[in-house]
């Protein structure tokens, strides 16, 4: 028997052991993730294996080993020296979550370091890389040195995982795209918390996505996830909080890449939509206080404003945007505009936000498949908030695209929208807020 054909035999095992509900040791999951990284491991075991875990679980010491051990497959971000305490956010996924862009140089004007691994889209949901690149000229996929380059430079930097960070994610990520494996709580537990911890945090905020657009449908579904993200997080020693919020409709008006990053640039510049900035304001104050850096909540909220209100945070973004080889100066690919009209009457009492990611991914902008280009320039603008009266005629959605392609999309906006005569009950948009016990 040679090399290959053991480690052939040994996956062979691992996928024996999950499919019967058996559990593995910590020893056999870090062989697992190493050989994963490495490539040595074919994607049809690693499906095989990735189905088992979504049907049977892991339980929290297992997912505890994993997180580890997809962390332990790569390098971590090296130090820039600057004595800046670490902070970053991360979210579960969302329709129109554009948090990341305005956030991450909000918090570094407020004197914090963030070196923000993010990811790209997933399934139904945008990823905050492809939403950047919506930028001409700008890169996400950084070496280790240009990461700690623009991070030394700026405050804050957006990039990708690679072959250094976190390989094993990365591959696992887009593979768990392909064979419906997304909506597992281990695994999303096992895949934010490994990239976050390569990033050498002294705290993380989580914002944990429940709703009509999110992974998690239900509010208890979410907040079992929030607190398994804390749990696992404390376990590595890493202070977190969870806020669950309420993505029943996509977050601000726009949703699709370009049209995202113009309105994060507005917020930016203090003209943002209110659900954004207070989401915003809600995660930096969090993220604030865990890392020390502000005593309480209100004081931290009153640092961003200041941060915001001042332009201060434009200008880190900007000078991200640029150390990342980006170009503002030069306008974003927008589509033809498309009107989309309410044919009935009656208040908004639902938005199917999963079908509206959906068709932006139809539309071109996102992936079917790993690798595909992406439509930048796809996208819609809400014209209507949950709870509005709608009246006949009155226009629901602004679709950015070009007019065959919009027909096309049309069914799908018919199923979107559900109006009733009755008003629905109001959702807040921050459900509730997870927090580590404090340690004896
Ligand atoms: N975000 C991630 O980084 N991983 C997941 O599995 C889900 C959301």
């Amino acid at each position: 028997m040679n090399a290959s054909s053991d480690v052939h035999a040994q996956v062979l095992e691992w996928i024996r052991a999950k499919r019967d509900r058996q559990r593995m040791t910590r020893e056999q999951l870090r062989k697992l993730m190493d050989l994963y990284a490495r490539d040595q491991v074919p994607e049809y075991q690693m499906a095989a294996w990735t189905m088992a875990a979504f049907i049977n679980g892991l339980d929290a010491e297992e997912t505890l080993w994993l997180t580890q051990a997809m962390l332990e497959s790569g390098s971590r971000v090296p130090e820039t020296g600057s004595g800046k305490p670490r902070v970053d956010k991360h979210s579960t996924g969302g329709v129109g979550d554009k948090v990341s862009l305005v956030l991450a140089p909000l918090l570094a004007a407020c004197g914090a370091e963030v070196p923000m691994i993010s990811g790209r889209g997933l399934g139904f949901t945008g990823g905050t890389l492809d939403k950047l690149e919506a930028i001409p000229g700008l890169r996400t996929e950084l070496s280790l040195d240009q990461i700690r380059r623009v991070l030394a430079e700026t405050g804050c930097v957006i990039a990708a995982q690679s072959r250094e960070l976190v390989p094993a994610d990365r591959k696992l990520y887009a593979l768990r795209d392909a064979t419906a494996t997304v909506e597992s709580l281990p695994l999303i537990v096992a895949s934010i918390l490994s990239k976050k911890l390569a990033e050498g945090l002294q705290a993380l905020v989580l914002d944990v996505k429940w709703g009509t657009g999110a992974f998690m449908q239900s509010l208890p579904q979410a907040r079992r996830l929030a607190r398994f993200l804390i749990q696992v997080a404390a376990e590595c020693g890493l202070p977190a909080s969870a806020l669950v919020t309420s993505m029943n409709q996509p977050l601000g008006l726009k949703a699709g890449c370009s049209v995202e990053v113009i309105e994060a640039v507005e917020t930016l510049r203090g003209q943002g939509p209110p659900d954004l900035v207070q989401l915003v304001l809600a995660l930096g104050a969090e993220a604030l206080v865990l890392a020390r850096m502000e005593p309480d909540l209100p004081s931290a909220q009153a640092r961003l404003k200041q941060a915001w209100q001042s332009g201060q945070g434009y200008e880190v973004f900007a000078r991200m945007v640029r150390a990342q080889g980006g170009d503002l100066e030069r306008p974003l690919p927008v589509a033809p505009v498309n009107q989309w009209c309410s044919p009935a009457e009656g208040y908004l009492v639902r938005i199917d936000t999963r079908l509206l990611g959906e068709l932006i991914a139809r539309l071109g902008g996102g992936r079917t498949r790993l690798g595909e280009p992406i439509d930048h320039s796809v996208g819609l603008e809400m014209r209507v908030r949950l709870g509005d009266r709608v009246r006949r005629g009155m226009p629901l959605v602004r679709v950015f695209a070009p007019p065959e392609r919009f027909e096309q999309v049309v069914p799908e906006l018919e199923k979107a929208f559900v109006l009733d005569e009755i008003p629905p009950a109001k959702v807040p948009l921050v459900t509730f807020v997870h927090r580590q016990e404090p340690s004896p």
